[in-house]
């Protein structure tokens, strides 16, 4: 044999040796995608889940591959809107690009399944149920409200008294939709004036709930649920003050129904046994701080407003930051400037997703030394090409509690700043 000959021979050999260990190692469901999804999809996507289907099966992923593939690889899913070059989170939740290839590389290959493990098939373990303190408390609706039939979007208010007898902390805070399929959102607030119980069950549309809303809140934005922002639970040590018999107000926005259902949602609070050691409050950044007013966005155009805080006359540790806007919002950014000119990223979402609005929660303290100011600037597109815009065509639109008006809110949980703050993980 010549050398020549030998050479091609030896190559042919090397390559089907190559091939049949990388066939063994080809990209398969059972090695490669499985983990990625039960870490970032199954918490969603599981049997009784917020999302549509679950996906911590074979049969079910297997029948929704190129569909997986395509909202992956568009950052559709999983739901995380914020960008993270900019500030990271405890909560984040995203594919690496590492990630987004593989389910590519597996799809194009015919998205073989690989060997099945026969103990992992009996699926998943069951969610760990982690051992409770302090006092759980389920507030429900008074009534199941009755969604009727009627195709349209619904905005209502419920009204649940908290029956709590002592000044207390919560710990947690959770929000349980009764039906899934039709809450779409929802916001708690806090009333201590024992004067809105008549706001229970209307709509947004009735006249009748202006008198309501010219009371002042006690809380405004106590927590905003969306799919995946089931829970705030505030650090060790750490609760949000509740004062006896507090009510808790309610805006559940409800999806379009073809028929007649039902919902009935509830809160569930944990309550501590004992005085926390500091108090978790909320700066609420709103429309009032906004430096170029007046807050109207036009129609036709794409409009930027800028906001600031007063300048911090203490220092604050914050835990968790929430920006608020509606239908026409486009991008959210948020910083801080330090008295020394030291410029601190918050959040940034450059492309908002009204369905998708998380309280983003610090994975350290970021402390706010005294003198700082937070600003924080946010873009609407009123244009006719803005598909979300309610009003087709395009109107004059200002601030207002309804979904078809327009807020900017900025919402920061803190703590009073104690030396140390910088290096305690949250
Ligand atoms: C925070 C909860 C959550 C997580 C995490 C999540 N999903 Fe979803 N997913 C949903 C919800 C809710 C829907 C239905 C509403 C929608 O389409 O936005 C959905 C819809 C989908 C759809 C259907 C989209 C369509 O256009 O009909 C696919 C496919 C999907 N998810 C795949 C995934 C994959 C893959 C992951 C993980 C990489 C993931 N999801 C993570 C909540 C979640």
């Amino acid at each position: 044999m010549n050398l020549n000959v030998f050479k091609v021979a030896l190559f042919a050999c090397m390559v089907l040796f190559q091939n049949s260990i990388l066939g063994q190692e080809r990209i398969n469901f059972e090695t490669n995608i499985k983990p990625i999804l039960t870490k970032h999809c199954v918490n969603c996507h599981q049997s009784g889940g917020i999302a549509p289907f679950a996906l911590d099966n074979w049969t079910d992923v297997d029948a929704r591959a190129i569909m997986i593939g395509a909202v992956t690889a568009s950052k559709y899913m999983p739901p995380w809107r914020a960008d993270t070059s900019f500030q990271h989170y405890k909560n984040e939740n995203y594919l690496s690009k590492n990630e987004i290839e593989l389910i590519q590389q597996w799809i194009q290959n015919e998205q073989p399944r690989g060997i099945v493990e026969r103990r992992k098939e009996k699926g998943l373990p069951p969610n760990k149920v982690k051992k409770k303190q302090g006092t759980e408390i389920q507030i429900g609706f008074n009534r199941a409200f009755i969604i009727k039939g009627e195709n349209k979007e619904e905005f209502r208010f419920f009204h649940l008294p908290s029956k709590i007898k002592e000044n207390g902390f919560i710990q947690s805070i959770e929000f349980a939709p009764g039906n899934k399929k039709q809450v779409h959102h929802s916001r708690i607030m806090i009333d201590t004036t024992q004067s809105i119980s008549g706001i229970d069950g209307l709509s947004e549309e009735d006249s009748s709930i202006l008198k309501y809303q010219t009371k002042p809140l006690a809380d405004p934005f106590l927590f905003g649920w969306v799919p995946g922002n089931d829970k705030i639970i505030f650090p060790k040590g750490i609760g949000k003050k509740i004062y006896a018999n507090s009510d808790f107000i309610v805006n559940v926005h409800y999806v379009p129904s073809p028929i007649q259902v039902v919902d009935s949602s509830s809160i569930i609070i944990q309550l501590t046994d004992e005085p926390v050691e500091r108090e978790s409050q909320t700066l609420t950044l709103t429309e009032n701080n906004i430096s170029n007013q007046p807050f109207i966005i036009y129609p036709n155009k794409k409009s930027t407003f800028y906001m600031r805080s007063p300048i911090l006359q203490d220092s604050i540790s914050l835990i968790s930051i929430m920006p608020h806007m509606h239908l026409l919002g486009k991008s959210f950014k948020s910083y801080a400037i330090t008295p020394d000119g030291n410029i601190l990223p918050l959040v940034h979402v450059p492309s908002w997703d009204f369905n998708w609005q998380t309280t983003y929660q610090f994975t350290k303290f970021t402390v706010l030394p005294k003198g700082t100011v937070i600003y924080a600037e946010a873009t609407y597109d009123n244009t006719n090409e803005n598909p979300l815009n309610p009003y087709k065509p395009a109107r004059t639109v200002g601030y207002g509690w309804g979904s078809k008006d327009e807020m900017m809110n900025l919402i920061l949980y803190y703590v009073k700043y104690r030396q140390g703050d910088e290096l305690i993980d949250l």
